[in-house]
């Protein structure tokens, strides 16, 4: 069960390693408040990505424990971490993981179809008319229709971000989701973001390179300070 916690991310003498490899992760603690957004940095290869696919239960730790809105994901199976990601969490990826046989319209209201409890949240609107919404504000109304694999990165990006913020999600997660986005597009963005956020008081860890974002959060977390696997050279700088 999700137990009553004021933190979204908590976060003890976290350790992983891939398959045979070094130890990417070595983390003695992280808190993150309910409905705080944090910038997530550090260099390329410091482990960000692994650290968003640990909360989001697509990885498991070697050690320590996670627990993320109140719910340690270690007593889950994968199963139930699948049903936990899809009701609570909004994921967008580095890389977009958009489903490559559905056309715009159908990725994005995937996680209602997935979630009851994300379906519930839509207010009273079908999936469509909610993603419609969600398209028009990030400017992708046009393209609903269309094939993913047709699209260009930056719409595919913004397909990412609805698919993401569809039925208000209590967290948020972004991996670099503005990389292929020009500098008006990434305003955009971030107000979006922001706006559906604190609508459904949702929390956001929010990874990028660029640090002209890093003043828009309420908080800034440098991986290379938390990690002590990156601070003792086993990860390549
Ligand atoms: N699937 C994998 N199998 C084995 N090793 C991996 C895998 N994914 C990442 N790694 C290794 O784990 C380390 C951390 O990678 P990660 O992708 O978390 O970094 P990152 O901080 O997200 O980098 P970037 O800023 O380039 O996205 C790297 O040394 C990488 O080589
Ligand atoms: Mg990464």
């Amino acid at each position: 069960m999700m137990t009553a916690n004021p933190f979204a991310v908590d976060i003890k003498d976290l350790t992983y390693a891939y398959k045979n490899g070094p130890k990417v992760l070595d983390i003695a603690a992280i808190q993150i408040a309910a409905s705080e957004h944090v910038f997530l940095h550090g260099p390329s290869g410091s482990g960000k990505t692994t650290l968003l696919g640990l909360l989001a239960g697509i990885l498991v730790p070697q050690g320590g424990s996670v627990r993320v809105l109140g719910q340690d994901l270690a007593t889950l199976r994968s199963a139930q971490r699948d049903r936990f990601r899809s009701s609570h969490l909004g994921y967008i990826f580095q890389i977009f993981n958009l489903i490559p046989y559905l056309n715009v319209l159908e990725n994005i209201t995937l996680p209602c179809h997935l979630s009851p409890e994300r379906k519930m949240r839509l207010g009273g609107v079908t999936p469509d008319v909610a993603a419609l919404d969600l398209c028009r504000q990030l400017n992708i109304a046009n393209l609903l229709d269309r094939p993913v694999t047709e699209l260009s990165v930056g719409q595919q990006q913004r397909v990412a971000a609805a698919r993401a913020l569809i039925g208000a999600p209590e967290f948020i997660i972004a991996d670099e989701p503005t990389s292929a986005l020009d500098s008006n597009r990434r305003q955009e963005f971030i107000e979006l973001l922001f706006a559906a956020a604190d609508q459904a008081k949702a929390t956001i860890l929010f990874v990028s390179h660029d640090h002209s974002l890093a003043p828009l959060f309420t908080r800034n977390l440098s991986l290379l300070d938390l990690n002590r696997a990156s601070r003792s050279g086993e990860v390549d700088a």
